[in-house]
């Protein structure tokens, strides 16, 4: 029984694991990018370690056995050698065909050019698989890129920047939480003022005076600005808010960025009105670029 165990073990084991493994490459994006996801990768490195350590196991208990049965049919260990030396050394002679020196004599060519001679070897045939994988490669070659016109790697990097553009810029089409103090537009939509003007109300009529006329805060309807005017300023003073101590806070943990720029387009709707009650101009003229 525990000769079996050990042998479930490992099969559950090489089956289990590339399972997991597919579970785990299909819920990760990029499965194989180590720098974000390393843990793909290290199952497969431990994974690959262990079956060449199993494989490894195998060859040396094979070996054994060998090595047991020519002591019981009393072969010496020389006549013997090492089965794995002998399968090299066919493996070299297949790939090669090479002469060994003893047998050069029955290659060496009838030509003597002052005392050098020559040896007629064969192509080796790794060389020649080699040649005729690339005779096949060419013809592939050829029939993908001339004859079907397929992309050049240049033409492939273009249009998977191109594709990667579009799809960014969609993705700022629809996630309008984007807005910053650099990207933010003023706003004429009358739905956005609309909004804008309703979160005015709310937080900023307090100090500023519904009509943006001032009482605490500066007067909003004239040319003349403290913090700076245009719209990236005026974005920048509510998202961050004015100078210390003076009462206009942040409001970047409150207001969402949309909020932010619209209530700055619907400061900035006030420009020319005539308020009420008139705060003195503060700061200085503001000239758009
Ligand atoms: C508690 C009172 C208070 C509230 C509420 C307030 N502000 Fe202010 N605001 C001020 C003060 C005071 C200043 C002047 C800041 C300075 O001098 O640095 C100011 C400055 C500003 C300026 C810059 C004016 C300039 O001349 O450069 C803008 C724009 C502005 N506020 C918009 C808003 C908006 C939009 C809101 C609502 C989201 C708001 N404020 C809410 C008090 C307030």
């Amino acid at each position: 029984m525990k000769k079996y165990s050990l042998a479930i073990v490992l099969v559950l084991f090489v089956f289990c694991v590339p399972l997991v493994f597919t579970e785990i490459a299909n819920s990760y994006k990029e499965p194989f990018n180590i720098l974000d996801n390393p843990l793909p990768s290290l199952v497969l490195t431990v994974f690959s370690l262990v079956l060449i350590t199993l494989a490894w196991v195998l060859v040396m208990a094979l070996k054994k056995v060998e090595l047991l049965q020519n002591e019981k049919d009393g072969v010496t260990p020389e006549v013997a050698s090492s089965s794995f030396m002998t399968w090299w050394r066919q493996l070299m002679q297949k790939w090669t065909k090479s002469k060994s020196m003893e047998q050069e004599s029955e290659i060496v060519l009838d030509h003597n050019y002052d005392g050098i001679r020559e040896l007629d070897n064969t192509l080796p045939p790794w060389w020649v698989y080699m040649f005729y994988a690339s005779i096949l490669f060419a013809i592939v070659y050829l029939v993908r890129f001339e004859v079907f016109d397929g992309d050049t790697p240049e033409m492939e990097y273009k249009k998977a920047v191109a594709e990667a553009r579009a799809s960014l810029e969609k993705y700022k089409e629809t996630a309008t939480d984007l807005i910053d103090a650099s990207t933010v537009t003023l706003l004429t939509d009358e739905k956005d003022l609309k909004r804008g003007k309703a979160v005015f109300n709310l937080n900023c009529a307090a100090c500023h005076l519904a009509d943006g006329g001032g009482s605490i805060g500066p007067n909003l309807t004239d040319e003349y600005w403290i913090l700076g005017g245009g719209i990236k300023n005026v974005y920048t003073t509510i998202s961050e808010g004015g100078r210390d101590g003076k009462g206009m806070i942040s409001w970047k943990n409150t207001l969402k960025p949309q909020d932010m720029a619209k209530v700055a387009s619907y400061v900035l709707s006030l420009q020319g009105t005539t308020p009420a009650t008139a705060k003195k101009a503060e700061g200085d003229l503001w000239k758009e670029e």
